[in-house]
This record gives structure tokens, sequence and C-alpha cells, in this order.
């Protein structure tokens, strides 16, 4: 097989990608471990930025994300005893969407199916040779077979081979602790997410439809899922969310899943060797506090598909050449970001931690110039910030 682009992973980041290079005139093709099914019933991402939906409508996949999507002015920050509201629309002038990367992926695999991408599901022993002139080796349907390209892109996240076929520096910080996370079917008990410290550990309301609603527990690295009864779940969510405080209640419901998820920071440059690229979680992980992966994953495309198209179309590798670093620099915001919130929400042992998180949840809270910051980062820079 021959092709000018090879992405490597169908998640967010590679549908995108092809997306994006078919608007320019640039064929890819995608091959992709796990089945179609898998992907798009895997319950991750929930929140997109300001640019990510700007983005999805600009190249024609934002219909049904205004159909059936939420958009939120801002989020509750919380801790025992108050509740704040950080209006991102009154502070930066725009907020957020709730629409599940679920849907985003069945948006993305729609439109590739209506444009005749070809998308190779179920593939096994993905490798990536020759970054000078790439190719890449896989196994479907039982037959070897090999795919000559212009240029490979890695979108197979975290775990996926081609980070290991760039090399580069690392920065890694791991945390002391996971999110326990919960899809339940019960209507939201809240129109916009909270986001609560607790000295139990933090909770996170957030929700994916008005019958939908999605939880998050701060619980140790390494927990057992099986140690967490659906019951223990509601009395934990209850006690670190406030239900009775102020009035408010948190209403219980039958839960659909339930997953432990680890948390971690990485940071992999540059992302780029020779002519094979990476792009979205295949070169950084941040925590999931502040929901900035998936939208991180958006902007790289966003700035990789040009990049590509003009390397590919008109010879002109100057975009291609600035990607990893413009990449980065957004990478490097939201990495700092997504700690800054994991770090100043989780409980720690310490009880001096405990102060300095309580000082700065207040400051944020009350001053302007506090909640400007998180709203801006929150909402999202722009592409190509
Ligand atoms: P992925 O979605 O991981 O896609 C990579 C694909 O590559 C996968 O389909 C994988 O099967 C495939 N692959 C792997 N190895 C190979 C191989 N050898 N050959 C071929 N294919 C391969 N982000 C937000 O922005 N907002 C949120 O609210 C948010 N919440 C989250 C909540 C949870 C519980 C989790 C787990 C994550 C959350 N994230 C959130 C992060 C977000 O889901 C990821 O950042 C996003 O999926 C990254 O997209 P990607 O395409 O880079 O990688
Ligand atoms: C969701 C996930 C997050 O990490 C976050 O900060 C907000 C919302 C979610 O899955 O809904």
């Amino acid at each position: 097989m021959r092709t000018q682009v090879a992405i490597i992973g169908a998640g967010p980041a590679g549908l995108l990608l092809s997306h994006l290079l078919a608007v320019g005139g640039v064929d890819s093709v995608v091959i992709e471990t796990r089945t179609r099914e898998y992907v798009e019933s895997r319950i991750r991402a929930g929140i997109l930025e300001h640019s990510t939906v700007e983005l999805l409508e600009s190249v024609g996949l934002g219909a049904r994300l205004r159909r059936e999507g939420d958009e939120h002015r801002g989020i509750y920050l919380q801790w025992p005893a108050e509740r704040h509201h950080i209006d991102f629309h009154e502070l930066v002038g725009r907020g957020v969407w709730v629409y599940g990367q679920t849907e985003v992926q069945k948006d993305l695999g729609q439109a590739r199916d209506a444009a005749g991408q070809q998308v190779v599901y179920d593939v096994r022993d993905t490798t990536v040779h020759d970054p000078a002139e790439p190719y890449v080796t896989f196994t479907a349907d039982g037959v070897a077979t090999r795919l000559d390209a212009d240029v490979v892109v890695g979108c197979d996240g975290s775990f996926g081979p081609t980070r290991s076929a760039v090399p580069g520096q690392t920065w890694q910080r791991t945390y002391g602790y996971s999110w326990l996370g919960v899809l339940a079917a019960v209507a939201p008990s809240t129109d916009e997410l909270i986001y609560a410290w607790h000295p139990d550990g933090f909770a996170l309301n957030s929700m994916r439809s008005p019958t939908v609603t999605r939880l998050y527990l701060q619980v140790p690295a390494e927990t057992d899922i099986a140690e967490w009864s659906d019951e223990r779940i509601w009395d934990a969510l209850a006690t670190r969310l406030g239900h009775g405080q102020d009035g408010w209640k948190l209403t219980r419901g039958p839960i659909m899943e339930k997953s432990v998820l680890p948390m971690r920071s990485f940071v992999q440059a540059p992302m780029r060797h020779g002519r094979v690229f990476l792009a979205g979680d295949a070169a950084h992980i941040v925590p999931p506090t502040g929901a900035k992966g998936l939208n991180l994953a958006v902007a790289d495309v966003a700035l990789l598909a040009p990049a590509l198209v003009a390397l590919l179309r008109e010879k002109d590798p100057r975009l291609a050449d600035e990607y990893s670093d413009r990449a980065l620099r957004r990478v490097w915001r939201c990495t700092h970001f997504s700690w800054w919130m994991t770090t100043m929400l989780h409980a720690s042992d310490d009880p001096f931690d405990a102060q300095l998180q309580l000082s700065q949840l207040r400051w944020v809270a009350s001053s302007t110039a506090g909640a400007t910051g998180l709203a801006e980062n929150y909402a999202g820079l722009p592409i190509g910030f």
C-alpha cells in the first residue's frame, strides 16, 4: 500500500488529522489496533474548549455538537461550606462545551466514511521503519502489510509504538492518586461542573447529557475497584460534593460504568524525527483535572495538518519545521495548567499543603485576576498560542 500520510491510531487526533488533510487535498491511510465499536464507545473526555469547537465547526463537524452539546459559561469551584461560580464568559468572553469524546469520535467516523477514508481497524504488530523514508508494517486479517508513505504520524496515544521511534528528551510527573470515574444514568444534579476540594479527597461532578451524569473521586493510586461498591461511591460523592449544603442535593442513580484512571504528566520533545511526527497523547499526557488532553490533541493536529499540506503539496517545509516548537508551547502551557489544577484540588497528607490549597482556592474565587487566569486557560487559548 502507498499513501501520502500514514496515520497510526484512529483516536480523535488520528481521525481529525485525516479529515483536515483531506480538506487540504492530501491522502492518508489510518491504522488502528482496536475495533471501531471499541474506539467509539471508550468513555473519556467530556469538555471541549472554545477553539476546539470552532475548529470542528470550520471543517463541517459541528452540526450535532451544536444540537446535542451543552455550552457552559463556567465552572463551580468548591471547598467545605463554600461554592463559587467562575464565569468564563464574563471573564474572558468564551466558554466550553460539554460533548463526549465518544460523540466526537462518532462524528469523525461518519465524516471519514462519507469521504471514503481508508481506516484499517483491528491491526496487529504495528512497526514504524526508517524515519528518513518511512514505512509502516502491520498485520490485518492475518495478512502482513507494508504501508509506504511520505510522512508517518503517530497518533497512537500513550501506549503506542511511534513514540519510541522518535528520539528526544522526556519529562514526567507522577501523582500519588488516581481517579475513580463513574457514569450514572441519572440527570445531572448541577447545571455546570463542580470541582470540589475536600479533606477526604477531590470530587468532580460532570455530565454527558440531560440524563447521564459523569462523576470522579480522588482515590489512592493502585486502588482496586472491587473495594468501591456503588453505595460507597455515592456516599463519598455526597460528602465531598456537599450534599445538603445550602439545600443542594446530589441525586443518585444506577451506575453504568466505573473504572480507575491513573494520573500522570508526560512530555516528549521534539515531536518529530525526520519524516515521523507525533501528535496528541503519543507525545504528551496531562492529568485530567482541567480537561485538556483531548483539546491538546486537537490543537496539535490543527497545526500539523496545514504544515503537512504545505510540505507535500507545495514542497514548502517551513511549517513542518516549526511544528514541534509551536505545538510544544501550548503543550507546556496546558501541562502547567493541568498540574496547577491537580495540585490545587487533590488532598495530600500534608496539612501545610492543605492550607496553601485553600488559600489559593479563595484567591482564585475572590480575585478577578485569579479567576481570569483560570478562565483563560480552562476555556482555552487560541490555537497557535
Ligand atoms: P487516543 O484517544 O488514546 O487514541 C490513540 C489511538 O491509537 C487509540 O485508538 C489506540 O487504540 C491506537 N493505537 C495504540 N497503539 C496502536 C498501534 N500499535 N497501532 C495502531 N493503533 C494504535 N481530555 C480532555 O480534553 N477533556 C476531558 O474532559 C478529558 N477527560 C478525560 C477523562 C478520562 C477518564 C480519560 C482517560 C481521559 C480524558 N481526557 C480528557 C484525555 C483524552 O481522552 C485524551 O487526551 C485523548 O483521547 C487523546 O487523543 P489521541 O487521539 O491523542 O489518543
Ligand atoms: C470531565 C473530565 C475532566 O477531566 C474534567 O476536568 C472535566 C470533565 C468529564 O469527563 O466530563
